[in-house]
């Protein structure tokens, strides 16, 4: 039966939409492929060599797959791969020179997928991978860990691409024992101002006070901060202010335990039985793209990833064999008109200036 998406969708196998397809090179790929569960894939050996633009022929890659797949002994998995491989190839050559790769994958499958990832993007683009805490502890577990973690592996198509710096917030404990300070601008966090014993800093008089190792700052900036309210002067040292309205938590760093699938809020109920959490695909969106960017989802289900482009102003494109989840992307993407982004951004993470 044939349907007329709406604009950004397209039905079928990406495979074949990207080979006639996507005019605009993408800046942003996210993907969240079908997980090995010893289903069959299978592998169109002919179109291999004509797909992948790299410099190997067909008996390499078919080569390569068979390596890959001695690694692990399951059956089946050397089919996956193939597959996998088949359509990462085609991705690979409708990213920008300056794009990037996000591929989000389960514990089972993650070490082979990396090794394909590797070969098709190069070991010197991995930029990083994500491990991502997607539900809370399974209490049922007896003679095993709990698997509560995915894997997001993150690859540049060159040196040269887009990386926003998104800061977590400061734990609660971190905030009820440190922000206890306040004046007539709110709630205040003391940091040193003056040097500590190892390093040695500038050396002056201040109001009285000349420390021993110095100030961290030059004389300038002092009597500035101090003209603007930026000092505590406590009984026995001065303090620089922070003041928690400013307070930045540290850079995001590649474990990511405060988006689990249950923490979806109404807004961002499921839909789709393998739906991502929006505020995970926000995060990814934010950090690796700019507005105005294109960004692609080849295997996008219910959309989330699109969602979270058009929520900040990127371009987006999603590919679906499903035309259930096409449906399901395009009802999310109407309902975004009305949802105003940062709803789900600014509790988590923030763009840094
Ligand atoms: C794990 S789900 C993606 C879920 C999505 N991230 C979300 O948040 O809703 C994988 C999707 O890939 C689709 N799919 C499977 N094979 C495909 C192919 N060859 N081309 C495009 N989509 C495919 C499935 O229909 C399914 O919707």
């Amino acid at each position: 039966m044939s349907h007329n998406w709406p604009t950004g969708l397209t039905h079928g196998d990406c495979l074949e939409v990207l080979s006639v397809e996507q005019s605009r090179k993408a800046d942003l790929v996210y993907l969240d492929p079908p997980y090995f569960l010893n289903r069959e894939f299978h592998l169109d050996v002919r179109r291999v060599d004509t797909r992948f633009r790299g410099n190997w022929n067909e008996q390499e890659v078919l080569e390569h797959i068979a390596h890959i797949s001695k690694l692990n002994s399951t059956k089946g998995l050397d089919s996956y791969l193939s597959w996998l491989y088949e359509r990462l190839a085609a991705i690979r050559s409708v990213i920008s020179p300056t794009g990037s790769i996000f591929l989000h994958i389960g514990t089972r499958e993650a070490p082979a997928v990396s090794l394909v990832l590797d070969e098709l993007f190069g070991a010197g683009n991995w930029r990083s991978t994500i491990t991502w805490q997607r539900s809370h502890p399974h209490n049922n577990v007896t003679r095993n860990l709990g698997n509560v973690s995915d894997f997001i592996f993150y690859y540049s198509m060159s040196n040269e691409y887009v990386f926003n710096v998104l800061h977590t917030p400061h734990d609660e404990t971190y905030l009820n024992n440190s922000f206890n300070n306040s004046d007539d601008r709110g709630q205040y966090a003391l940091a040193p101002i003056i040097q500590e014993r190892s390093r040695k800093g500038n050396q002056f008089e201040y109001r009285g006070v000349t420390p021993p190792n110095g100030w961290r700052v030059k004389r300038e900036e002092l009597e500035r901060l101090d003209k603007d309210g930026y000092i505590h002067w406590g009984a026995n040292r001065p303090y620089k202010k922070i003041y928690l309205a400013d307070a930045r938590g540290a850079p995001l760093q590649n474990i990511w335990t405060d988006l689990s699938n249950i923490t979806r809020t109404e807004i961002d109920r499921r839909r789709y039985p393998t739906q991502k959490p929006l505020r995970l695909l926000e995060r990814i969106v934010q950090m690796a793209s700019n507005p105005g960017d294109l960004v692609l989802d080849p295997f996008c289900g219910s959309g989330t990833t699109l969602v979270a482009a058009k929520l900040h102003g990127r371009n987006f494109h999603g590919i679906d064999v499903s035309s259930d989840a096409l449906s399901v992307a395009a009802e999310r993407l109407a309902e975004a008109e009305m949802t105003q982004p940062g709803l789900f951004a600014g509790a988590e993470a923030q763009l840094s200036e």
